[in-house]
């Protein structure tokens, strides 16, 4: 069942009922200002740090999407009121690349809010269209609001003693300013404002509602008046009435304004002691459309960097559009601020964002450059990490833990997909410091190398990487041994000496090392690979780790937790047991075991009791989660290792699999928005199997497009230029691309789904599947050419070719 549809022309999903079944949401704004809005204008706005700069309340965990952005339409003759974001009738909401709009129609009045957060700005807007499709003149009353957030979400959400005092607001005009802590320390101040007359306002969320009121049915709304109050402590909100009298037909339009403000220290008052209000921008009619043309400008620009035309549309719409955009999202927020990561726990992982670096880099390289700077700025001496940093001071910290001896390789893959996108090896000679401590500079490029040590220097009695807290997997804690209720499995102190070790960890460390290249690091990684083939192998599969008494973890000889997905999928991207058919072997194993109409689970067979030993993952009902959830992050991975070993059937059947659009028939099941991925499906043990959670923030994100684009259609960037090495379906007679590489834009078209033999590069016949830089400014014309061009070379005869081996 579905909920909606994808309008691909206009880069749009069209939702066609508010009460999905759960919000559906978009985020508007990227760096400073970002505004999450869901189907129904839920959400929350914040300034960087959706903690410490956060400017509207939100109810974490509300049985509905309650909360956001309130809109009121009343019809002042009747006496009725509804709420057009919400209203059943004549409902739609259009999620947009960076703008929302709903639309709905009842007793005769269509309303059109549309918000949007114009490039640049720290405020978003609020188009309201308001149309009388009346025989006679309409008296209608709007009314628009929001509840402020007194700054640090977490301490609004619970010092109450304190923040109930705290609230100060100025009005001034149709302007509503949020000053709550302005007297004091902060110099910057939330604003609400309209670009009409108003004909009322409040500024205290009471008497607003009226006692014992919600947000669904406020007594000013009831009544048709506020009550121009004037908020003093308790909780401040702005809310602004306008009055509009339309003639049959007519449409009114106002907008809406929320918006962050900071002034110089020695400048945050008037001459009347009043907030001095000179950067609260004007906000005039038709703000709203020349922000949304600038935003769809924006978005033409960005993606036309990377667009195909495939035989399936799935492929098409989620590479060309929503994984590219949600892409964005993950490396703007990483794993901080959406409808189930609350803002207040984490800020910005660093394994996390480094992985998301993966997915950007073709889209803003820039910026990407400036992640990875900060991300090394952030990292230890000893070449080992934070798990996060606050993205406000940019400073790591190890509040939700540290001491995951995976986290540092992570930066070496995306130092190294940037030099791949861009060729800037300049980025290697900047000097960074560790731990952001003035005067402990190296060059970029030593960071790495203390990224690679670090792992070889903390190696385990079978030769194998130690896993300190915890590795990609967060729930696997092999050291942790919590007995206490409510500990944190990631802070808890380790248990002293540990001597766990991670397969996982081993098959980062060869892939990091033979990307960042080198004699050292090759036969690091060489020696690597020895070790995971000696103690890594269990026969049909990849192990996972080994426990602290050395017991192993992922083995057919345990009882549960036999066979892990992680290490299946990382060997053979690292080229382990590419050429003695192991990884082959492991990926039959992991569709025989693993696989599931959903996806590829974590683990099997699930674990049923808690294992003081393995730490979190045993914590988890089976089937959700870590333990023998479908993790989408994962799933990537596997269809990387099929294009390794040249199956490039399975390699897009399993990432048709986890697709959101494909899998958007079955959205009654998946419930989350079926235009991006979710961190988790539940797995088979689930009661709830197929059912996705925790949508838009996950590591998915970046490596299914990573998986899609560069491994089963083959354009992957290199030190030397494009290669053109799809790896295809059989049926497939090939696709069309569009890349731009360092400056010159490749028009690519693939022919049948054979191995690329040869390419024709603007008609010129280069042998191999690698196109040679072109210069800047280039537009490239390139053909494949193939010897076998049905693609015999994959799937059957290479499993067969496995198994003869
Ligand atoms: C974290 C990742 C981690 C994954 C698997 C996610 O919640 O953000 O860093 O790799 O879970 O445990």
């Amino acid at each position: 069942m579905r909920y909606g549809h994808f309008d691909d022309g206009a880069r749009e999903y069209v939702v066609e009922r508010p009460d999905t079944p759960l919000p559906w949401l978009n985020y508007l704004g990227s760096g400073d200002y970002v505004a999450l809005v869901t189907n129904t204008g839920g959400g929350y706005s914040f300034f960087r740090d959706a903690r410490l700069r956060r400017l509207t309340r939100y109810r974490y965990n509300a049985p509905t999407d309650a909360g956001g952005r309130h809109v009121y339409l009343r019809d002042d003759e009747a006496g009725t009121f509804w709420l057009p974001c919400r209203e059943l009738a004549g409902y739609r909401c259009r999620h947009g690349l960076g703008y929302t709009a709903i639309e709905s129609a009842r007793d005769g009045v269509a309303v059109e809010t549309t918000f949007v957060v114009p490039p640049d700005a720290t405020y978003e807007l609020w188009r309201v269209r308001v149309r009388n499709a009346r025989r006679t003149s309409a008296a209608l009353s709007l009314f628009a609001g929001v509840e402020f957030c007194l700054w640090d979400a977490h301490d609004d959400a619970t010092n109450l003693q304190r923040n109930l005092s705290v609230g100060e607001v100025e009005v001034e005009g149709a302007t509503i300013l949020h000053v709550s802590e302005y007297r004091e320390r902060r110099d910057h101040f939330a604003w609400f404002t309209c670009s009409a007359e108003t004909a009322g306002f409040d500024t205290q969320r009471d008497a607003f509602l009226g006692p014992g009121r919600g947000f669904d049915a406020p007594a000013a709304v009831v009544r048709g008046a506020c009550s121009d109050s004037i908020a003093h402590g308790w909780q401040p909100c702005g809310v602004h009435h306008v009055r509009l009298v339309l003639a049959p037909g007519e449409e009114g339009e106002i907008v809406f304004a929320l918006g962050y403000s900071e002034n110089a220290r020695d400048a945050k008052f008037d001459e009347h002691g009043r907030v001095d209000k000179r950067n609260v921008p004007a906000i005039l009619p038709g703000a709203a459309d020349a922000a949304l043309a600038a935003r769809s400008a924006e978005w033409d620009e960005r993606l036309g960097r990377l667009q195909v035309e495939t035989p399936n549309v799935h492929v098409d719409r989620m590479v060309n559009v929503w994984n590219q955009a949600q892409c964005m999202v993950t490396f703007d927020l990483s794993r901080s601020a959406s409808l189930f990561e609350t803002g207040v726990g984490r800020g910005m992982g660093f394994r996390d964002s480094s992985q998301d670096v993966l997915g950007f880099v073709h889209l803003i390289p820039e910026r990407a450059r400036e992640r990875i700077l900060d991300l090394a700025a952030t990292q230890l001496p000893s070449g080992g990490a934070y798990h996060q940093y606050q993205p406000l001071t940019k400073r790591g910290n190890d509040a939700i833990g540290s001491g995951f001896n995976d986290d540092p390789l992570w930066l070496v893959l995306a130092t190294c997909a940037y030099l791949k996108e861009t060729g800037d090896r300049t980025i290697l000679d900047e000097a960074v410091p560790y731990d952001n401590a003035a005067g402990s500079e190296t060059p970029l490029r030593e960071h790495l190398d203390r990224a690679l040590s670090y792992t070889v220097e903390r190696i385990g009695p079978h030769g194998l990487p130690l896993i300190g807290r915890a590795d990609w997997n967060d729930c696997l804690n092999l050291n942790c041994f919590s007995e206490e209720p409510g500990e944190s499995f990631q802070t808890v102190g380790n248990r002293e000496g540990g001597v766990a070790e991670s397969v996982f960890i081993a098959a980062l460390f060869v892939l990091a090392a033979r990307e960042l290249g080198g004699e050292r690091w090759a036969a690091a990684a060489a020696a690597m690979e020895d070790a995971v083939r000696a103690h890594g192998w269990d026969g049909a599969w990849f192990r996972r780790a080994y426990d602290h008494f050395g017991a192993p973890v992922g083995s057919a000889a345990c009882d549960e937790g036999q066979i892990f997905v992680e290490p299946q999928g990382m060997c053979a991207m690292a080229g382990i047991g590419l050429d003695d058919g192991r990884a082959a072997a492991a990926l039959a194993s992991v569709r025989e075991r693993l696989l599931t109409g959903h996806g590829v689970m974590l683990v099997q067979p699930a674990y049923t009791r808690y294992r003081l030993e393995l730490g979190e993952i045993t914590s988890y009902p089976p089937g959700y989660k870590e333990n023998a959830g479908v993790f989408c992050h994962t799933n990537p991975w596997i269809v990387i290792a099929e294009t390794r070993i040249g199956d490039g059937e399975a390699a897009l059947d399993l990432y048709l699999r986890t697709n959101p659009s494909a899998r958007e028939d079955v959205s009654d099941v998946h419930r989350c928005e079926p235009y991006v991925y979710a961190q988790m499906i539940a797995g088979r043990d689930a009661a709830t199997h197929g059912e996705a959670k925790n949508s838009w923030l996950t590591g998915a994100a970046a490596w299914s497009l990573v998986a899609v684009t560069q491994w089963i259609l083959g354009i992957r960037p290199e030190h030397d230029g494009l290669r053109i090495d799809p790896c295809l379906p059989r049926d497939w007679e090939g696709f069309t691309a569009t890349r731009v590489f360092r400056g010159a834009t490749y028009r690519i078209r693939v022919r049948g789904s054979g191995r690329v033999d040869a390419l024709l590069v603007d008609g010129e016949r280069v042998e191999g599947s690698l196109i040679p830089l072109q210069p800047p400014g280039a537009v490239v014309e390139v053909e494949t050419i193939s010897y076998t061009p049905e693609g015999q070379w994959s799937a059957s005869a290479v499993r067969a070719a496995a198994s003869s081996t």
